[in-house]
């Protein structure tokens, strides 16, 4: 989604103004409140002579942008979706810290992996694994008290061994395509499909799910294809448990989609699923993490010198340039030279040349206010220049991709 540039800014400005955070500094929360915080998610705060990039996840942040959703949906409970790296923000930490929070009721991932290593690193709360899993793997997710989705021919062979440890009907989340094609038993084949698991007695249906095409018209017939099925079930005597069907982007433009819990991601993390011009007047996200490194070299160019690969700019006056060691593959887009800009400072500054795969440049101006050493924050919510959702709005780069492209390796510490 591309939007007006001014736009977006002026009103970020605007709204971060009223909120008093536009001057916030990444260090302004109280040592009290980070001890505490290290003590429930182990991130540590960044080590002082780090030059290497880094991320910093402000779990204040994530409580914010949870209180916003919740006023959106009428205080709905929230499955919490943190699949990829809980949207590149670190998964185990960021899950401690999310679960000590009352309004979410249960952690959602997509894959087998993620759901036992959030058991294994000690998460409590319940975890729903939105994926197909193989047998072998049925009696460690039963083992872990994972509640897997159940969704293909062979679901009941799948939860077959889960019974057999557990011995009791094992907790289920049913799957529906009501129009995604992608994952869930298709909603015109769902009743039968039903009918079979719910007499087979090895399953407890605690909850019936699916997605949006976030087509704003389907959505809605997509949202009474899950209704509708849930009544005729329910008429048939089953009761498919609670239903959930909203993503950031309904939970935003869809309150009839709102039933009894809501699903969302990318907003829990500060990310605005479409128009943030729009959303952002409804509720105030605020993006959760920063990517930061060092500055590493600062340099004057003459007239005539170029920066970087393909010589993308050629200096027309003398001007200072600052190089941070941070490329695409840490998870700064390439398109960040079309129109991204860099926080050192209190200022931002243009990124020019290109973006290589460990180091951008940015241009500095005719005085040099930027010294080796400095901290560069390239994406974060310090500034509203900087941030993710208005970055993909100047370069057309998904907010989701700005997110998840994070790059797993890099450290993430405390804000
Ligand atoms: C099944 C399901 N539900 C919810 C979400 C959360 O979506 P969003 O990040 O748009 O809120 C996802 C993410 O893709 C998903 O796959």
């Amino acid at each position: 989604m591309s939007i007006g540039r001014r736009t977006f800014l002026q009103s970020a400005l605007t709204v971060a103004a009223t909120a008093g955070l536009s001057d916030r500094t990444s260090n302004a929360a109280t040592p009290s409140s980070n001890a505490q915080q290290q003590m429930e998610t182990g991130r540590q705060r960044v080590p002082r002579d780090r030059i290497d990039p880094w991320i910093e996840v402000d779990d204040r942040l994530l409580k914010a942008n949870v209180k916003a959703i919740r006023q959106l949906t009428n205080n709905r409970s929230i499955v919490g979706v943190i699949k990829n790296n809980a949207y590149g923000l670190g998964l185990v930490a960021t899950a401690k810290y999310l679960e000590t929070l009352p309004e979410i009721v249960a952690l959602a991932v997509v894959k087998v992996q993620s759901a036992i290593e959030l058991r294994e690193a000690g998460i409590k709360k319940p975890i729903h694994l939105m994926a197909l899993f193989p047998k072998s793997a049925a009696k460690e997710l039963a083992h872990h008290d994972i509640q897997p989705c159940l969704y293909s021919a062979n679901a009941l062979e799948l939860v077959e061994p889960m019974y057999e440890l557990l011995r009791r009907p094992v907790d289920v989340q049913v799957y529906v395509d009501t129009g995604m094609s992608r994952m869930g038993v298709p909603y015109r084949k769902a009743l039968p499909w039903i009918e079979a698991l719910a007499k087979s007695g090895t399953v407890s249906l605690q909850g019936a799910f699916m997605g949006f095409t976030e087509d704003a018209e389907f959505d809605r017939e997509q949202l009474q294809r899950l209704q509708i099925l849930a009544k005729e079930a329910s008429q048939r005597g089953y009761n498919l448990g609670k239903l959930h069907a909203a993503s950031s982007s309904a939970v935003f433009e869809l309150p009839e989609a709102h039933l009894d819990f809501v699903r969302p991601g990318i907003a829990i993390f500060g990310g605005y699923p479409n128009d943030p011009v729009t959303q952002q007047k409804r509720a105030r996200l605020q993006t959760a993490f920063s990517l930061k490194a060092q500055v590493v070299r600062v340099e004057q160019l003459q007239t005539g010198d170029s920066v970087s690969y393909g010589r993308n700019y050629i200096a027309e006056k003398p001007t200072w340039v600052a190089t941070i060691p941070t490329g695409h593959t840490d998870g700064y887009p390439r398109k960040g030279v079309e129109g991204g800009r860099i926080l050192i400072g209190s200022e931002t500054y243009p990124v020019i040349g290109a973006v290589s795969a460990s180091h951008t440049i940015v241009e500095v101006g005719a005085e040099k206010k930027v010294n080796v050493g400095d901290v560069a924050t390239l994406m974060g919510s310090e500034h509203p220049e900087i941030d993710p959702n208005w970055l993909s709005s100047t370069t057309g780069v998904s907010v989701y991709d700005l997110f998840m492209h994070l790059n797993s390796s890099l450290p993430r510490y405390s804000a």
